[in-house]
């Protein structure tokens, strides 16, 4: 009992910190919302589009790693990976070994199946209905409306990470119809 003194005092330290921080906060309230400027200043341009990308996921669930991925799909390859939303979003290897730039999702624009990628036919033909896309998603047979969605696929730090799409179609030069 004879010990409690010393350790008493901490609360009371504490109190009187927190007063002055509170009177110190409420009298330096207007430049902390000036400071809110300078604050968003600095945050990098890239953590923006990161916060609103998604790691690429495999098949089992692990996120794609660029290296491991380009190990084990060639030139020309398509392979399924979750995507944007968990949309079924295919991973391109271009013919120069490296991965295209751009991810295709692979949710029929009919009505929604998703389409597999034909190797031999060099496109994606939809099992429901018929509709076909070229090798880089573009509809080239109906009754699919619209060619299949792109968004970008960037890599970050290694993995593969996908990021919505919101400038012009490179394949129609239209605008995004899924922005
Ligand atoms: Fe693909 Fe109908 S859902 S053609």
């Amino acid at each position: 009992a004879t010990s409690i003194p010393a350790d008493d005092r901490v609360p009371d330290m504490g109190k009187r910190q927190l007063l002055n921080l509170l009177l110190l906060g409420t009298i330096s309230l207007p430049s902390a919302g000036m400071l809110i400027p300078y604050a968003s200043f600095f945050v990098p341009p890239g953590t923006g589009s990161a916060g609103e990308g998604t790691v690429a996921k495999d098949a089992i669930g692990n996120d794609v790693i660029a290296t491991e991925w380009l190990k084990t799909h060639g030139p020309g390859d398509r392979t399924l990976t979750q995507g944007l939303k968990g949309d079924p979003t295919y991973l391109v290897v271009e013919k120069d070994k490296t991965l295209a730039t751009y991810g295709i999702n692979a949710v029929c624009t009919h009505l929604g199946c998703v389409v597999p990628w034909n190797a031999a036919e060099n496109k994606f033909i939809c099992p429901c209905h018929g509709s076909q896309y070229n090798d880089q998603g573009r509809v080239v047979r109906g009754p699919a409306p619209l060619s299949l969605a792109l968004a970008h696929a960037d890599i970050d730090d290694g993995k593969v990470v996908f990021v919505p799409w919101v400038e012009t179609d490179f394949r129609t030069g239209e605008a995004p119809w899924w922005a």
